[in-house]
Order: structure tokens, then C-alpha cells, then sequence
């Protein structure tokens, strides 16, 4: 959709709603009101995505079985905890373009970056190199950083971040590919985010991959940022592996449960390094209690511990919200809702405002939902400013403004209102 000067008023935004097929889903969420009871404009999805409001019932359901079946609540009721993480599986898949047999709900992020590294980041002697974004996300680059040197590597020399061209945010594809081919023999895994957590800019997971094993390196990506909102073909794209969290994009509550995909090409390996515990073994044998492993032939061998069922629930809630609305109409959504914010922010305050996030190219899916945006004018005032107007992004130093419009539940009059309170700052 392409808009123009009719589409910047409040009426073209209301209108724009109307027209939304994805609209109901705004009611199904709980939107804060921290300022004077003023329903929020709520812009920080990458953080934390609002509370779906069944999953007030999902939870309740749970206390309630604990409460009325105790430690038989592991196998009684309408969703016995034994086999919880499996309930979230289909959906996940779907979300990530996967089998379900190669996705599991488990753990948190940086946990499971860490156990895929310990499968998937195998460094020799010459081969030890490790490929990350720039501007990685400090836990992401920490974990890499740790791991290089627990191999007894220098991460400064182990750990090589892709270069934008000077000036610029985003990583044309083709220094991808030439920085991938430079490092060639020397490249032993790529990990990058589908999606950058600062710029917004996402990657071609599929020539990555093809390129990163064409060099003969393993090729990962974190899905933090990506999750939910843009589309993901893990398995035909031949990924090795790949992390998520769900508290994001996926709604499903402070320290919600992460995933974490392994290609099934990867399973049932003997050889491969992998760190154990028993939700991994057998589930045949799992209670017969023996000393070895047994690894179960998915990617659930990965699991550690049994899972956190209330983390689970609430996910398994959300998840029904996304299998109901569909990925492809939430991607299509977001697209729309994504190029009305930055239609607005160039005919408003196209003065004060840096888009750092690549610009929309059809059909290709080079951005998520989020928009990066370096303010010129006061850029921490007037984070305070959106505070007391009840406008929540999230601000990044020195003068990076983070703004999320959600497919699920943001409108286009959100959109409208919170570019209203940008020019408003930007002409005051
Ligand atoms: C890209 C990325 N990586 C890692 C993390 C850390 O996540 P966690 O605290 O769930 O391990 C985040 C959290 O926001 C993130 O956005």
C-alpha cells in the first residue's frame, strides 16, 4: 500500500482501521494505563508484548489443577504437565517454518544460544572464527565471546562483527557475502539475528546459510527480534539452529519460556556435542531412573529440566492468538502498519527524525515491525515527554528511539497519536 498526504489525519488512520482484518485482536489485550487511567500507546513489543487476556484463565486453569490434582497434575487434566512443552509445538513450527519435530520450547535465550553453541560452535585449531552482527545484542555477544574463550580462543580475534559502509546502519548483502567468503577456511559458525535489535534490519537467512556453509562454517540465527513478525522457513532454508524468546513479539510474559530449533539433520547424532539432562533422554525410559542418556531423536534431546508449566501456559495462551490470526496476515499487517509509521514520521517531523531502519523494499524482507530513530532534537527529553503522554517505545543511548507497532494489537491510530506527540515535541 502507498500512501499520500490523504492518509496523514487522524480520520485516513481510523479509516485505515476499519479496514484491518487483523482489528479484533486489539481487544484482546490488556493495555497499561499509567497515566491518568489514558489507555497507553504501547510501542515496546521488542521488550516486552502486552498481556493477552486469556491467559489470565490459561494460568488460573493451572493454579487449579495444582490445586486440585497436586504432583498427579503431571498427568491429569485437560493439559497434563508431563508432556506440557508439547502443546506449544505445532504453533511454534508454524512460526518458525519448521517440523515440529525440530523446535521445543525450553529454558531462556541466552541459555539456549549457549546450549546450541556448545552443538554448533566446534572451533579447531585454524577453523575457530565466529561471524556476528554489529551492534549484537550485549548477551548475544557475550555468550559468543565466552564460548571462544572457553575454547581457549581470544575473543577479540575469534569474534569478528559484519561492517556497515561508513555512515550507515544496515550491512548491504553483498559485504555480508564478501565478509563470509574472506573468512573462509578460517569461519567456523555464523550467528546472527534474523533481525537486528537496534537498527531493525533483517537478514536473508537463506543465502546466509547457503553462503556460511559454503564455507564450510554452521549458521544460526537469534530469532529474538524476528519471532512473530516476520516469516521464517528454518527447515527449507537448512539452518542449523536457531533461538527465540517469547516475551517479545510472542506475549508471553516477563522471562516467558525461549525456543530454540535444531535441523533435523542435526538429530540423533552420536558424536555431537551436546550438554544433557534427563527431559532429553527417552521418555520411555526417563523414569526407569538409569545412569545413561538416551537421547529422544528430535531437537527435545537439547531439553535440560522438566519445564516451568506457568511459563508454558502462558504461552501456550498467546500462541492460539497467533495460530487464530495467522503469521502471513500478521506480516502483511505489519508491513502496512510499519510503512504508515514511517509515512507519518517523514511528513511530520521528517526534520528531526533519522530513520535507521532499512526502507521497505517489496517483497523482499529486509525489516521487521520495528522502526530505529535518532531524534536530532533532545532526544532524552523527549523520551521523557512520550513517558508523561503515556507513549511507550524504548529509548537506547545515546539518541535511539525504538517504536514497535504491533500487528496484533496496534492500530493505525496509534500510529497516528504517537507521530502527533513527536511533532508536537519537534515543534514546540
Ligand atoms: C537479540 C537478543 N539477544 C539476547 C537477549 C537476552 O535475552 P534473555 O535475557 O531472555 O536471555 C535479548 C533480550 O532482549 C535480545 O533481544
Amino acid at each position: 500500500m502507498i500512501y499520500s498526504s490523504e492518509h496523514n489525519s487522524l480520520d485516513a488512520a481510523i479509516a485505515l482501521d476499519a479496514k484491518d482484518p487483523l482489528r479484533k485482536y486489539r481487544d484482546e489485550f490488556s493495555f497499561p494505563k499509567l497515566v491518568e487511567g489514558k489507555e497507553t500507546l504501547y510501542f515496546a513489543g521488542h521488550s516486552l508484548g502486552l498481556l493477552p487476556n486469556r491467559t489470565r484463565k490459561v494460568m488460573e486453569d493451572e493454579l487449579a489443577s495444582w490445586g486440585k490434582y497436586g504432583v498427579e497434575g503431571h498427568f491429569l487434566g485437560d493439559h497434563p504437565w508431563l508432556p506440557y512443552h508439547e502443546f506449544v509445538t505445532e504453533s511454534l513450527s508454524r512460526l518458525a517454518g519448521c517440523k515440529p519435530s525440530e523446535v521445543v520450547a525450553m529454558n531462556t535465550l541466552t541459555t539456549n544460544l549457549h546450549l546450541m553453541l556448545v552443538s554448533f560452535y566446534r572451533p579447531t585449531k585454524t577453523r575457530y572464527k565466529i561471524l556476528i552482527e554489529n551492534n549484537t545484542f550485549p548477551s548475544d555477544k557475550y555468550a559468543v565471546d565466552s564460548q571462544a574463550r572457553f575454547h581457549g580462543f581470544d575473543a577479540n580475534t575469534a569474534v569478528v562483527e559484519l561492517k556497515p559502509r561508513e555512515g550507515e546502519y544496515k550491512v548491504h548483502p553483498e559485504d555480508i557475502k564478501a565478509q563470509i567468503e574472506a573468512l573462509g577456511d578460517e569461519l567456523a559458525l555464523v550467528m546472527l539475528g534474523n533481525c537486528n535489535y537496534l537498527s531493525g534490519q533483517c537478514f536473508d537467512m537463506k543465502t546466509i546459510t547457503e553462503l556460511g556453509h559454503k564455507a564450510g562454517a554452521f549458521v544460526g540465527f537469534n530469532m529474538a527480534h524476528g519471532a512473530g513478525n516476520i516469516e521464517a522457513n528454518l527447515h527449507d532454508d537448512d539452518v542449523d539452529f536457531a533461538v527465540w524468546c517469547s516475551y517479545k513479539y510472542l506475549n508471553s510474559g516477563p522471562g516467558g519460556i525461549a525456543a530454540a530449533f535444531v535441523h533435523e539433520k542435526h538429530h540423533g547424532q552420536k558424536d555431537l556435542p551436546r550438554f544433557e539432562g534427563w527431559w532429553g533422554t527417552n521418555k520411555e525410559t526417563r523414569f526407569a531412573m538409569g545412569p545413561d542418556f538416551d537421547p529422544i531423536p528430535t531437537v527435545e534431546a537439547w531439553q535440560l529440566s522438566n519445564p516451568p508449566i506457568f511459563q508454558l501456559a502462558a504461552l501456550r495462551s498467546s500462541m492460539e492468538l497467533f495460530d487464530e490470526a495467522g503469521l502471513k496476515n500478521l506480516r502483511s499487517k505489519s508491513i502496512k502498519i510499519t510503512n504508515y509509521m514511517e509515512f507519518l514520521l517523514k511528513e511530520n517531523v521528517g526534520d528531526f527524525v533519522e530513520i535507521m531502519t532499512p526502507e521497505y523494499v517489496e517483497g523482499v524482507q529486509n525489516r521487521g515491525c520495528m522502526l530505529s530513530l535518532r531524534f536530532k532534537k533532545n532526544p532524552k527529553e523527549l523520551n521523557k515527554v512520550l513517558g508523561e503522554k503515556a507513549v511507550i517505545c524504548d529509548f537506547r543511548e545515546p539518541d535511539i528511539i525504538r517504536a514497535t507497532p504491533i500487528p496484533l494489537y496496534n492500530s493505525f491510530e496509534d500510529v497516528f497519536k504517537f507521530v502527533e506527540v513527536l511533532k508536537e515535541f519537534a515543534n514546540a
